[in-house]
């Protein structure tokens, strides 16, 4: 791989570039069709890392099918999927890690400490295999966003963040490969996330309150309604820092939610104003 794209490189030929884990929805696809223009080569990585889950976690039960994928992706004109074994990614013998410490301290960074070292490190490494000009990536996860971007500039990749909007299911729930793990009932409550960021925005919008207290206040009332739900955090931040806000400024502030459904972890956020 890593061959291959410095020909392209010293061919001035620009690449785009998608990092996933694989069981594509549409999406992953819309981050495709975002930089598919602009991009002379498109690759999709396709890897399950295994240091972005902690002992415990679904590493093992993480939804896949390789079959599907590859023909998503070539349903897309998507030039190549990159399907490393983690024996390649990962020497047994590795002991380098990247790890930014501010921004993946606290929200998901608490709950999950090594998570977000685990993404930085795997996405250094793909950057550096693949050599891409663009990074495709979703607001859905805006912390890891947040993350990434801290990464690429403190460690001077060469690389663009292009960021996708988040899409959403017909009733609402923020498309995720772990949804695949909600049965009917599990997904009544899931709702209630899209339902909770909502009415915290509505607030904000219709009714012009910027006091955090408040609109936290009102996200929380929403989550409680689900039996099977328990809140990790309902925060409002700075969509660009990840710092908690002290008072809502519409178009910098930003609702995040994360929750877990039974033991299916589930995040959402909702730019305010
Ligand atoms: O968002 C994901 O699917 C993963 O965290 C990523 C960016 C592909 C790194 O493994």
């Amino acid at each position: 791989m890593q061959k291959q794209a410095i020909a392209w490189e010293r061919a001035g030929i620009q690449v785009g570039f998608v990092p996933t884990m694989g069981f594509l929805h549409e999406g992953h696809l819309s981050l495709v069709d975002l930089i598919r223009e602009r991009s002379k080569i498109l690759i999709v990585s396709i890897f399950v890392n295994p240091t972005q889950f902690a002992v415990g976690e679904d590493l093992e039960k993480y939804p896949r099918n390789m079959e599907r994928d590859l023909a998503l992706c070539e349903s897309r004109k998507v030039d190549y999927v990159f399907a490393p074994e983690t024996k390649d990614v990962y020497p047994s013998d590795a002991s380098t890690f990247v790890f930014e410490e501010k921004v993946s301290a606290g929200l998901c960074g608490q709950a999950r400490p090594t998570h977000f070292k685990g993404v930085t490190t795997i996405c250094s490494k793909l950057f550096n295999l693949c050599r891409p000009t663009w990074v495709a990536l979703g607001q859905k996860d805006a912390q890891q966003v947040v993350v990434i971007k801290r990464m690429i500039e403190d460690m001077h990749f060469p690389v663009e963040v292009v960021i996708g909007p988040t899409l959403r299911e017909s009733d609402g729930l923020a498309m995720s490969s772990r949804n695949s793990y909600l049965n009917e009932r599990q997904r009544i409550d899931a709702l209630l996330i899209n339902k909770a960021l909502q009415s915290g925005a509505s607030l904000v919008e219709e009714k012009d309150i910027r006091n955090v207290d408040r609109v936290k206040a009102e996200v929380m009332t929403v989550l409680r309604q689900g039996s099977l739900l328990r809140v990790n955090y309902a925060e409002v931040v700075n969509r660009e820092t990840m710092e908690l806000e002290n008072e809502i400024k519409p178009g910098r502030s930003m609702l995040v939610v994360a929750a877990w459904v039974d033991s299916i972890r589930l995040i959402d956020n909702r730019l305010l104003g």
